[in-house]
């Protein structure tokens, strides 16, 4: 597997696919004499997501537009997860549902990419019990897709394109179309060299590769005139970012928090082996940097770290930790936990609740162990019971729910900046957003205090009254 670095002289077979099927779809449109629709469902992580923005632009560029909530799209894609095995259950469920849309409007196209479709075993699926999938591609080709579908449609039969290439194609010769107003998903590195045994993302998202530096910067201050409030740097494993002139990620978080108009940068995700003080000062000392850090540390076992080829040790983690609690008191701390790895052992398992208890993670997300074919992990002798994982999956989850709401608690009284995300989805006179450490926040807004206008993506002072275990209650007190 190479890696090839995409140009925009690349692009230009992309842009006439998009001028060719902008104008198929206008006569279709003509035809049928309604506009045409698109939808992309999207599965799993922020990378994705990423991706799926990627596609949004395509999409807006060959002139279609999204199909309202609760309506079926003539395009209809799904953006799939391949990192546990409950989403690949999902995919096949929602495929079967597509059969009798695909009979009802025959012009229907359905599309499925994603992680999932870097799974041999997932692809020859589709080709065998799925033949109305119309075309199947996977992530290293987000950028090639409109001549994919320009090549699918040609053919008028199921299209597979798989790649054995990982592809680095600088974002700034993408469309994107952001789906938030006020937070720009900003990929900084591809891929993932880490090989974590249970972990199927080195096989789906190929070798790491790191965007320009300068391409990145350059994509910030757009996005800082454009009036986006808040950037998230993405990367499987961002401390281990080196652009082709050998810059690291301490300085391209320094370089972004000097551009001018983001409020607030966030990064994900961070691996305990690669993460360097360095990274930690520069959050302490830049107002502008979020003060939450993810930090998976998948388990409290040293001796099942290494089976999980996760090189560090509990002992050298919380050392992490406690750098940050002390370098960023205000700050917040969270993490990815995988319960039933093979091989583990109640006393194993007493570990992961003894660093859960010692870290004091502020929120978690906890996994029970998926099995993913091909990985080092599933042949491992001793896979976990699954009744045995549920339960103990259980005491994990009544553990840290107690953290959540202690870290919760520790903010009531307290007044702090919050970016308005919009209306809760609980009643419409109250408004959600986020703190700089990422607490979710609720609050109403008091009568004497006016406003105009949508308030998504306003930053406002909030005044948190009480707690609850997923969120904090509280009361405008300004806007900034
Ligand atoms: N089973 C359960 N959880 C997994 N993760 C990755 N692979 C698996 C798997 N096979 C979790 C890890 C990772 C997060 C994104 O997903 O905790 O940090
Ligand atoms: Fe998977 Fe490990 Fe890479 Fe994260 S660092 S994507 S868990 S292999």
């Amino acid at each position: 597997m190479s890696i090839i670095k995409v140009t925009g002289n690349d692009m230009l077979p992309v842009k006439e696919a998009v001028i060719e099927l902008k104008e198929y779809f206008s006569s279709k449109s003509a035809d049928c004499g309604r506009p045409l629709t698109f939808s992309i469902r999207t599965y799993g992580c922020q990378l994705n997501e990423s991706d799926s923005e990627k596609l949004y632009g395509m999409f807006d560029l060959m002139g279609l537009s999204e199909a309202p909530e609760g309506e079926t799209a003539d395009i209809v894609m799904l953006n799939t997860c391949a990192v546990r095995e409950n989403a690949e259950d999902r995919l096949f469920g929602n495929l079967g549902v597509f059969k009798a849309g695909k009979k009802e409007n025959r012009d229907m196209i359905i599309i499925v990419c994603g992680c999932m479709m870097k799974v041999k075993e997932n692809v020859d699926r589709i080709k065998k019990s799925f033949p109305y999938v119309d075309l199947v591609f996977d992530p290293q080709q987000i950028h090639l897709f409109p001549v994919l579908l320009r090549d699918s449609l040609r053919k008028k039969k199921q299209l597979v394109n798989i790649s054995s290439e990982d592809y680095i194609a600088d974002d700034s010769i993408i469309p994107v179309t952001r789906q938030r107003k006020f937070r720009a998903l900003v990929p900084i590195m591809y891929g993932c060299n880490n090989f974590c045994t249970y972990c199927i993302v080195p096989y789906t998202r190929g070798r790491e590769r790191s965007r320009d530096m300068g391409s990145v910067i350059e994509e910030l201050k757009a996005l800082g005139q454009q009036g986006y409030k808040e950037v998230m740097l993405l990367g499987q494993n961002v401390n281990s970012y080196r652009s082709e002139d050998g810059s690291t990620f301490p300085e391209l978080l320094k370089a972004s928090s000097e551009v001018d108009g983001i409020e607030r940068i966030r990064f994900m995700s961070s691996h305990p082996k690669d993460i360097s003080d360095e990274v930690i000062d520069i959050m302490a000392s830049h107002k502008n940097i979020e003060t939450h850090l993810h930090l998976p540390v998948q388990c409290g076992s040293d001796r099942l770290l290494k089976k999980m080829n996760r090189p560090y040790t509990i002992e050298k983690y919380l050392g992490i930790v406690e750098r940050f609690r002390k370098a960023v008191p205000e700050g917040s701390l969270s993490t990815d936990i995988i319960v039933g790895f093979p091989g583990e052992t109640e006393e194993d398992f007493e570990g992961t609740l003894d660093v859960v208890r010692k870290a004091a993670f502020d929120f978690a997300f906890t996994f029970q162990y998926s099995v993913r074919p091909g990985t080092k992990a599933a042949s491992m002798p001793d896979q976990v019971p699954s009744d045995v994982v549920t339960e103990r999956f259980q005491r994990l989850l009544s553990l840290q729910n107690d953290l959540t709401y202690k870290s919760n608690l520790a903010k009531v009284g307290k007044t702090e900046e919050v970016l308005i995300e919009g209306i809760s989805s609980t009643a419409d006179h109250i408004f959600s957003g986020r703190t700089m450490s990422n607490h979710l926040i609720n609050f109403t807004i008091p009568e004497g205090i006016s406003f105009e206008g949508d308030l998504e993506g306003r930053l406002a002072n909030v005044k948190f009254t009480s707690a609850r275990p997923y969120s904090i209650d509280g009361e405008l007190e300004g806007f900034l």
